[in-house]
């Protein structure tokens, strides 16, 4: 934060201990020195950046951009458009198995992480078995086994929001089939040790194949976290799961990967249709694998702007979970939705949910988005200390909790303007299960209870099932997974 910001900031009228009384219960008050907090979060300009989508963190994206020898990349080739890429991107698989140390046998690419974790469901969920994962954690590989009728079994997280491996062992039976691990884990921004990861493995029955998840791998600093790929050399019935998205910077250009024992991948290959990664992004992933400089100086940026928020946080007496991602999570006394809604007013746009009443996940930015949102953070929390503060009306439909549920989940929303509002439930083939909602109600915060029981009073089965509210103009659509 600048000078300018923070004489705008003493001028709110806000003694700075009152305002550590907005503190998240049992968090510990920091008497840190501004001025030196100021001095050590200084950024140094790191390379120019986009100017479109600021205020976006909530995706957990790279605000450098693509690496500038992955855009050249793309542009070279782009007079080729008119030839299909590789069918199954053998030209990147070859440079990621040089990479990562292993044979093309063991490695897989396709349209993001997200490809390769559908592969995953195609590949090891059963219809007349289960799988198990955390939760929260990211979801994407129980929903797709879920919808491809296995069981999901879901296990905790421990107190200090790491994923809980003893817990997921202990649901791990005779029918289980696949165990999905996210390390670090989203959205918490915990990691598991290397040595858990193992022994967790070693402990699993023979034929259940882990999946680990390491989206986030590059922004790991823990030096007890190590990637699992060296599981699969060393012959585990291991999957790996890696993305271009985050460190990478190629969200938008949609390749992941995946590096596993030879007979998995092979699982998952008898699955993949041809060509799901484009010649654009073949060729931007390739040229980003070289980029060291800016994987470097993305990693920079990160740990600065984490370490910049931190420094507030600690000042302000706000609880936060410390990271080992591009994103975090920090608390305050606010519901989280209040917050958000707060937040977007003034154009930040943070997550929340996964159960987590007071915390909002928020993706590191540029040094200037950070600085923007320290400003709101302040602004929005010292206005409601001094009870000054409308929390603006946003019409959403915020999410349903708890998700997965197994007999109630409880589908909270709000509209900004008093009007007709209608809500419907449908199953993944587009059919509608139930209308819960079509009335016209008052403006503000609305929430009611589904218990599983459709249009015509019956129990429906378990499975995903998607939730619609319209009101005027606005529509969206979520999605809830009931595991009976
Ligand atoms: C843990 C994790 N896995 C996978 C993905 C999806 O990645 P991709 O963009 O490669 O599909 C995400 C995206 O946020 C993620 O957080």
């Amino acid at each position: 934060m600048n000078k300018d910001n923070k004489a705008k900031i003493n001028r709110t009228g806000l003694s700075r201990r009152k305002f550590l009384g907005l503190a998240a219960a049992g968090s510990a008050l920091s008497m840190a020195n501004p001025s030196a907090l100021l001095a050590r979060s200084a950024p140094a300009p790191i390379n120019p950046v986009l100017t479109d989508y600021v205020g976006r963190l909530c995706y957990n994206e790279n605000p450098l951009g693509p690496s500038p020898m992955a855009i050249q990349a793309m542009s070279d080739d782009l007079d080729m458009s008119h030839r299909y890429p590789d069918w199954f991107a053998e030209s990147l698989k070859g440079d990621l198995a040089d990479i990562h140390d292993v044979s093309d046998n063991n490695v897989i690419a396709g349209c993001g992480a997200t490809e390769i974790l559908r592969l995953c469901a195609f590949a090891f969920a059963e219809s007349n078995g289960n799988v198990v994962a955390p939760n929260p954690s990211y979801s994407q590989f129980p929903a797709d086994a879920g919808f491809l009728g296995s069981d999901v079994y879901y296990s905790s997280l421990n107190d200090d929001h790491r994923i809980d491996l003893n817990d997921m062992a202990d649901r791990v039976d005779n029918d289980t089939t696949a165990v999905c691990i996210t390390n670090p884990n989203n959205p918490t921004a915990t990691v598991l040790a290397a040595d858990d990861i193992e022994a967790f493995v070693d402990d699993l029955p023979q034929g259940v194949v882990t999946i680990i998840d390491e989206a986030y791998h590059d922004f790991v600093d823990d030096p007890n976290y190590e990637s699992a790929i060296d599981l699969v050399r060393r012959g585990k019935n291991v999957v790996v799961i890696r993305t271009f998205s985050k460190a990478y910077g190629l969200a938008g250009a949609r390749i992941g990967y995946g590096i596993g024992r030879q007979s998995r991948i092979n699982d998952m290959r008898a699955w993949q249709i041809f060509s799901t990664v484009s010649r654009p992004s073949l060729n931007a992933s390739r040229a980003a694998l070289d980029d060291i400089d800016h994987i470097n100086d993305t990693v920079t940026l990160n740990n600065q702007a984490k370490q910049y928020c931190f420094g507030y946080f600690d000042l302000w007496g706000l609880s936060y979970i410390p990271s080992q991602t591009n994103f975090f999570m920090v608390a305050t006394e606010m519901d989280n939705s209040d917050l958000a809604a707060a937040l977007s007013s003034r154009d930040f746009y943070v997550r929340y949910g996964w159960g987590m009443d007071h915390h909002i996940r928020v993706s590191t930015g540029t040094m200037e988005e950070m600085e923007g949102f320290i400003d709101a953070m302040y602004d929005i929390l010292n206005q409601v200390h001094a009870g000054g503060y409308t929390i603006p009306l946003v019409t959403a439909l915020d999410g349903n909790y708890p998700n997965p549920f197994n007999s109630t989940t409880r589908i909270s929303y709000s509209i900004a303007k008093s009007g007709q509002v209608k809500i419907q439930i449908f199953n993944i083939r587009g059919q509608l299960v139930k209308t819960v909602v079509d009335s016209y109600l008052l403006a503000g915060k609305h929430a009611f209870e589904w218990s599983g029981i459709n249009q015509q009073g019956a129990p429906v089965a378990s499975g995903s099932y998607f939730y619609r509210m319209t009101a005027g103009d606005f529509a969206q659509t979520r999605r809830m997974i009931l595991v009976k």
